[in-house]
This record gives C-alpha cells, structure tokens and sequence, in this order.
C-alpha cells in the first residue's frame, strides 16, 4: 500500500474566494487577495463580475478587483453563467434583484437541476421580481421600485441562502435580519462584519442595511478546508503516513470534520496561526485506527461537503457508522447519497441507504473496480483517496471535473503520494 507523507499548503478556499470576489465588487476601489482559488467556480464569479462592469486582474494566484458601487453596475450583453456553482448563482442573485435593468442568470445541466426556490421566495418577500423555470435556473430578474428588508427564518441549514438574504439586505429599504437555527458557515457575516446576536433560544440573527459599508476584505485566503479533508482521509487510512497541512482555513463553521474525527478516536494536532479576518493555521495528521460513531445531527451543515469523503473512512473504520438528517446531500452538484452509496456498493462496500443519509459496518474490504464521478468532483476526490486503498484499484469516469473546486488536486496528490 502507499504512504502519504510531506507538507502542503492548498489553493484558497472556495466559500472566501467567492465571497472576496463578490463583496469587493460593490467597494468604489481596488481590493486584492492572494491565494485567490482561480477553479471553475470561482472563475464563473469573476466572468458574471466582468459581464456586469467590474474588471479583475489575475497575476499566478493574487488577485485584484476593481470594484464599483451597485448602482453603476452595467447592463450585461449577454446572459450571466454561473456554470456549474451554486455559491455564485445563489449569492449574485441577492445583489441582481436590485439592478435597474433586466439580468438572466443561467448555469450548467447540474446546477440547473438544483433547487432556487430557497432564494427566490425570501427575495420575493423583500420585493423582488423574479421569474424562474419552476424554481430552477435560468432566473430572470426584472426592476422593481422598492426592495424592503426582511425578518427570515431559514428553512434550510443553507450559508447560500442566509448570503443571498443578507446581500439582498446591505441595499434594501430598511433592516434586513436572519434567523439561524442551526449553525452555517459564517463567512459572510464575517467578512462584511454584520451585526451578529442570540435570542433567548440560542439561535443567531444576523442583520443587513444600507448602514453597512463595504469594508476592504483585501486578504491572504486560507487554503480551503473541504479540500485538505481529502488529504487528512489519506493520512488516517495509509499505514506509516504522516502530513502537515499549512495555512489552512480553521473556521470553526468549517471544522467539523475535526470534531467528528475526534469523536472517532482520532489524534490531529491542530495549531492556529491567525484568526483574523479568518482562523487559519495547521494540521498534522498520521495514520492511526478509527472508531465509527453516530453522527450527531446538529453538526451536519458543518460537515456537509466533507460527507463523501467520510464515508470511505467509515469503510475502513472499525464498528456502525451512522449519518441522518443529510437529505440536503441529495441537492449538491449530484444527488451525493445515491452517489456515494452506488460507488461504493461498485468497489465492494456494504452500504444501507436512508432517504437522508446512510449506514456502513466496518471494517469493510475496498476492493476496486469502476465509479461514475455524476460530473460531481467532492465523488471523484474521494474515491482517489478510496483507490490508495483498494485492492484492485478504482477507475474513475471523468477525473476531470474536480476542476470545478481545485484543479490542483491530481498534481498536489501525486506529489505526497510515495508507493
Ligand atoms: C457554500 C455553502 C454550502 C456548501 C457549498 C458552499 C457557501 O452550500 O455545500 O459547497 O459557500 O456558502 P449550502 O449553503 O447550500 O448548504
């Protein structure tokens, strides 16, 4: 079997990139980023950006936007593209509703899939017009008089819709507030520096108005989160494996997988270097045995796109894992429960599956064969980290498509990967 062994530092994460691209957009100024993530997704942000007025410059991995203030947003000529991400298509949408002219917003055969309803109906409330393909990409937004803030609750555990919401918020008549029940990831208000508070139920409402300014985001962007969670999967499944993950993300909206490591047995030595604007620091991670658990529900969002990879380490871990309430999975770039379990059942896994999640006995014998990736790269990514371990290896249908989140990922992975 192959080791893993050395260090990395990762290309920025995908969620902050998004969101320095956006936010800066609507500064009258330049901001810039290094460690920039120039994936697919992002770049789709940065060629929406450009369609409607805002110019970025690219040197390697930094970035500069030269934003201008909403109101002098141009007309774009053709239809806006968010590709294949839900992050662009959701968040631009909350700054369209308020543009003087007509704007489409279109993406990719998965994203048009994808469930919009969860954005239209809160902007709906606030006064937008909006014009959908039964709740599904394209969106066409047309003026209106008068957008007005909002008091929402979220339906959904949903960071894109929360963002939505509150951008939508920043320019509306009035205040805008948030109601969270379940935690999401926190970049957004973060970035922007919303007022943040708790009811007496524990739950947080963040609030938006045209009080707010735009504050200069210009930063380093930790490496992303989601995608170090591969290479920490490798480490604990490679006997003899030892990696150091630097500069990475350490949001604790973002660390879940942490935590449920933890909870599974595992030793990570964790040692934070910054927390401002964004926690970021190190991980060193080695092989070491696993303990499957059930996962408890209310840390979900926090783990949600780290779920696929999970579930190759419940594989190999000793015991019941149990993961529900994860029907969200169904709605990501493939409807990842039926993914996963049909992958794994393909390479030789034992899986239950439930309509919001699913259960594996381990330990369990990967032995190989062919998966389909459903065009969705968190599937193609954990199975190049099920095939380290696999008996016969795994044959991955389109290995292509973690370009969407980080091109970098066979390059990165050949270079810690000693046979
Ligand atoms: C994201 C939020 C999550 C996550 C996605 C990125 C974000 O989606 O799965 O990869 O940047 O806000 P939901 O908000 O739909 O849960």
């Amino acid at each position: 079997m192959p080791i893993v062994s050395g260090s990395l530092t990762l290309p920025g994460d995908k969620s902050i990139s998004h969101r320095a691209a956006l936010f800066s957009a609507l500064r009258d100024d330049f901001s810039h980023f290094e460690n920039f993530n120039f994936n697919r997704d992002c770049q789709a942000t940065l060629n929406c950006l450009k369609n409607l007025g805002v110019e970025s410059i690219r040197s390697d991995s930094r970035l500069t936007i030269k934003g201008r203030i909403l109101s002098s947003w141009l007309n774009p000529s053709e239809t806006l593209n968010a590709e294949n991400s839900g992050t662009t298509a959701r968040l631009l949408s909350g700054l369209l509703v308020h543009l003087p002219f007509k704007t489409t917003l279109a993406g990719d055969s998965s994203l048009s899939k994808r469930p919009m309803k969860r954005i239209i109906d809160p902007l709906q409330k606030m006064g937008a017009k909006i014009e959908s393909t039964e709740g599904h990409l394209p969106l066409t937004f047309f003026p209106v008089e008068q957008i007005k803030g909002i008091e929402y609750e979220l339906p959904v555990a949903s960071a894109q819709v929360k963002s939505a919401v509150l951008l939508a918020g920043l320019f509306a008549d009035g205040v805008t507030r948030v109601i969270e029940n379940v935690p999401t990831r926190d970049h957004t208000e973060r970035l922007l520096k919303l007022k943040v508070e708790y009811d007496q139920n524990g739950r947080k409402i963040i609030s938006s108005s045209r009080e707010n300014s735009i504050p200069d985001i210009s930063m380093t962007i930790p490496g992303d989160f989601s995608s170090a969670a591969f290479f920490i999967a490798a480490a604990l499944l490679l006997p003899d494996s030892e990696l150091i993950i630097k500069n990475v993300s350490l949001n604790p909206t973002r660390t879940g997988f942490i935590d449920i490591l933890e909870k599974m047995g595992v030793k990570l030595e964790v040692n934070i270097t910054q927390n401002s604007p964004e926690p970021m620091g190190e991980v060193v991670v080695g092989y070491q045995p696993l303990q499957n658990i059930t996962v408890p529900a209310e840390i979900i969002p926090n783990i949600i796109d780290e779920i696929p990879v999970l579930s190759i380490l419940a594989a190999k871990a000793e015991g019941t894992f149990e993961l529900r309430h994860a029907k969200e999975l169904r709605f990501k770039e493939s409807d990842r429960i039926s993914a996963m379990v049909q992958n794994l059942r393909s390479v030789g896994v034992e899986i239950t599956e439930y309509e919001d999640g699913f259960k594996i006995e381990g330990p369990q014998t990967i032995k190989g064969g062919k998966i389909k990736t459903f065009g969705d790269h968190r599937i193609a990514m954990s199975f190049a980290i099920a095939n380290l371990c696999s008996e016969q290896g795994i044959e991955i249908d389109r290995p292509e498509c973690v370009e969407v989140s980080f091109p970098q990922f066979w390059g990165l992975l050949k270079s810690v990967v000693k046979e």
